[in-house]
């Protein structure tokens, strides 16, 4: 999977930097040319001529060679290489990074990347606890980058806690990962419902709740990022998707979002119902606005078809289905049930019980329970990562079909 790739390793001023020479060693095996870059407290570390003797190329630290005046040109390694890999990456460099604070030839490499970063933090622990380093960690995280965690264990400072980086195999196998699973849903056509339906009472008022659609959004970019067409039937949300291979389409209520799934379904190899969908609708609209009433109103609603029941009774032994349970209450028993009764191949349940699960947050804590009775339970995660952990049991049960 890294055979002929390009990677770039960035070096900073930590003790951990000797692990960079075990992780070169393990690319260059691996068949991948790597190109060093190294801060200059990086060398007080580690020696350029350790890292060429391995990398085979000369080690880039300043913009340009005293001697000859030769300009090491950051825009074109950037558009060189198919990853960057910042390892170790200290307290100061990450804050640099989070930052843009562009004052040495890693970071302007850094800023230049348009292929993947992932960031190996290396520190004492109190400073990886610390709230900047952490806020830092966020800031990069949200800008697409992939933080590979510290280990806790034995640290330089003769304490022990979390801030000891990664081991160099470990970090290979997280990007050989990546790569490997890039494009594992391509051919794939795959439908996402997402966000909330509108029941409409009168011209003016529905019958909602409170789904942003990030989670579902998220899935339809995950599963287009590693190579499926997506069609994402998305209820009323404000986002927009920025990914060539989703199609959307919009729909306000649950009996649209059905018609347009049962229409689509037969074509695809699995789907998604990550929606909110009504449950009940107002029996019936007004065409115009209702006036207020003195004392009491009440409004007779009638049951909506469960979209996610229809699928899974369609469900042909080639399509995957993939549903989603919000509880509050008896979460496993009811999520268990759900999994049974529509049919699904697993779901993700999310309950309303844990802080930053379930609606309009940007992160998300679940479980994942599949028909075969193996149940596993994620920490609470950035909506991105859950998507990407739905994504790969997606995949998984894809290629037992
Ligand atoms: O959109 P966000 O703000 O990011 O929030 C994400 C989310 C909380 C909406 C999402 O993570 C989630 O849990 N979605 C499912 C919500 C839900 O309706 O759960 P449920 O337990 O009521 O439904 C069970 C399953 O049946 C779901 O897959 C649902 O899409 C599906 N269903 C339900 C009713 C219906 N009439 N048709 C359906 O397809």
């Amino acid at each position: 999977m890294l055979t002929g790739k390009n990677i770039i390793i960035g070096i900073t001023g930590s003790i951990a930097a000797y692990k960079a020479a075990y992780m070169i060693r393990g690319f260059i095996k691996k068949e991948v040319e790597v190109q060093a870059v190294i801060t200059p407290f990086g060398k007080e570390f580690i020696t350029p001529v350790t890292l060429s003797a391995l990398t085979g190329k000369p080690v880039i630290c300043d913009f340009f060679t005293a001697n000859t005046g030769v300009w090491h040109s950051h825009v074109d390694i950037g558009l060189w290489a198919d990853a960057m890999i910042i390892a170790p990456a200290t307290a100061s460099s990450i804050g640099k990074m989070a930052n843009g604070i562009a004052d040495n030839m890693l970071i302007t490499t850094y800023l230049s990347m348009k292929a993947p970063v992932f960031i190996a933090p290396a520190m004492d622990m109190d400073m990886y606890a610390h709230p900047s380093t952490q806020r830092n960690l966020d800031l990069l995280k949200s800008y697409g980058n992939h933080i590979i965690e510290p280990a806790s264990g034995f640290l330089a400072s003769k304490l022990e806690g979390k801030g000891r980086m990664e081991e160099p195999d470990n970090i290979i196998s997280i990007v050989e990962n990546f790569f490997s699973r890039q494009q594992d849903l391509s051919k794939k056509r795959i439908l996402i419902t997402a966000g909330p339906t509108y029941e409409k009472i009168d011209p003016v008022r529905f019958i909602g709740n409170y789904s942003s659609g990030k989670m579902g959004y998220a899935i339809a970019e995950a599963c287009a990022n590693r190579g499926a067409e997506v069609f994402l039937i998305s209820g009323p949300v404000n986002l927009t998707v920025k990914h060539p291979h989703i199609q959307v389409f919009k729909v306000e209520s649950a009996e649209e979002m059905y018609r347009a799934c049962l229409k689509y379904f037969p074509a695809m190899d699995a789907a998604v119902c990550c929606a909110a969908v009504a449950d009940y609708r107002p029996k019936e609209k007004a065409g115009t606005k209702i006036k207020r009433k003195e004392e009491e109103w009440s409004i007779s609603l009638i049951a909506n078809r469960d979209i996610a029941a229809m699928l899974g009774s369609l469900k042909k032994a080639h399509q995957a289905l993939v549903g989603f349970a919000l509880e509050t209450d008896h979460e496993y028993k009811n999520a268990a049930d759900k999994l049974k009764k529509k049919n699904f191949d697993f779901i993700a349940l999310n309950s309303l019980q844990d802080e930053g699960a379930g609606f309009q947050t940007d992160t998300n804590k679940i479980t994942l329970l599949d028909a075969a009775g193996n149940r596993q339970d994620f920490p609470l995660k950035s909506k991105k990562e859950v998507a990407e952990d739905i994504v790969d049991k997606l995949s998984e049960e894809l290629k037992k079909k």
